[in-house]
């Protein structure tokens, strides 16, 4: 192995602390243009996830490729990934042709696995836990079983290919890295409502996976909305009460991979306390307030019962003072909802 200098690693993380489709993207996609980051690395997932970006007034919708690709800094998957070439490229083209400039910004790590045909038609089955289809669990089981291909052995994909210990090792400069996850605690392998999860890490973990000494985090931005969607085949959403459709078409809750509408309940004040203790979080962003003052109800659910506020400042008022007791103070909280930025 060649010798490597002694560049100096830092990286922030960003996490969905729900079930995903919280608005991780524009968290990203906001910290990128603000701060000067090196590099984004996508940590967990394959082209189930999907990130919708509001760019200089354009919709964008990524599935692979993460947010920093807006910001033109050089954009990783990541070995934790999975990744599907075909959606890969056929995504690098479209960018392309929205000018942005894909090409020579965004890099798939060596060694992560690939989504293959036979890993589409066997999830595409799937009847149990509801997943997006997208060979994601089949290409996890494979890379696990060691029967699985990476990414080196894909020609097509030759163009794109790095070796990540080069890429933060392998210079003099400060490496500053965003890492941008896909689902959600509540979806993760391990923490999530087994089976109903996907196949992947979505914790502060799942980032340091991709070879990146724990020391070097700094920051972890912990993702969550004002109420919690779902999709997948659980009951989720609690049956003969129209306020939670009412949520979920003022907040346009349909997937951004699979079209498919979200199942919508109020947030869960224990899920989101675990997900911030297991991440060690330490910035919160609330999306989508403006979702609930529309329809005009103010509720989260703390252990077995439904608080309701009368109004946003008090369920404002709630939550920071929750979030206080986790050692979170008012400045590192976001209420947000605006959708391109915090
Ligand atoms: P899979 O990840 O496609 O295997 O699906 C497993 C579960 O995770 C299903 O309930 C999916 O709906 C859910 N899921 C996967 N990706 C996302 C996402 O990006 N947002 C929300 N749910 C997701
Ligand atoms: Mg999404």
């Amino acid at each position: 192995m060649r010798q490597m200098s002694k560049s100096k690693v830092t990286m922030d993380v960003i996490v969905d602390l729900q079930y995903g489709d919280c608005g991780k993207g524009k968290v990203a996609h906001f910290l990128c243009l603000k701060r000067p980051y090196t590099h984004v690395l996508r940590y967990n997932g394959g082209c189930n996830a999907g990130h919708t970006i509001y760019h200089k007034g354009h919709k964008f919708v990524t599935h692979h490729i993460p947010a920093g690709v807006f910001a033109g800094t050089p954009s990783i998957i990541g070995p934790g990934c999975v990744v599907d070439p075909e959606k890969f490229l056929a995504e690098i083209r479209g960018l392309e042709k929205g000018g942005i400039n894909a090409k020579k910004t965004v890099f798939v790590a060596n060694n992560v696995h690939v989504i293959t045909d036979a890993h589409k038609a066997e999830d595409s089955k799937d009847k149990k836990v509801g997943t997006t289809g997208q060979g994601n669990g089949p290409a996890y089981r494979d890379k696990f079983s060691r029967t699985g291909v990476r990414a080196e052995n894909v020609p097509a994909l030759k163009p794109y290919l790095v070796d990540l210990y080069d890429m933060w090792f392998g210079g003099t400069k400060k490496i500053h890295i965003l890492a941008e996850g896909a689902q959600g605690f509540g979806l993760d392998i391990d923490w999530g409502d087994y089976p109903y999860v996907t196949s992947s890490h979505c914790t502060v973990g799942g980032a340091i996976l991709n070879g990146v000494p724990h020391s070097a985090v700094k920051e972890v931005w912990g993702v969550a909305k004002m109420y919690e969607t779902y999709v997948g085949m659980k009951d989720f959403q609690p049956k003969d009460e129209p306020i939670f459709n009412r949520i979920a078409d003022a907040g346009q809750e349909y997937g951004a991979t699979t079209g498919r509408r979200r199942q919508t309940n109020w947030m869960n004040m224990q899920l989101l306390e675990k997900a911030i203790r297991m991440n060690g979080v330490t910035h919160v962003v609330f999306n989508k307030v403006d979702v609930l003052r529309d329809v005009g109800a103010w509720a989260v659910i703390d252990g077995d019962k439904t608080v309701q506020f009368k109004s946003e400042k008090e369920m404002k008022a709630f939550i920071v003072k929750r979030l206080a007791t986790l050692g979170i103070s008012r400045s590192k909280i976001f209420f947000s909802e605006s959708k391109e930025g915090i």
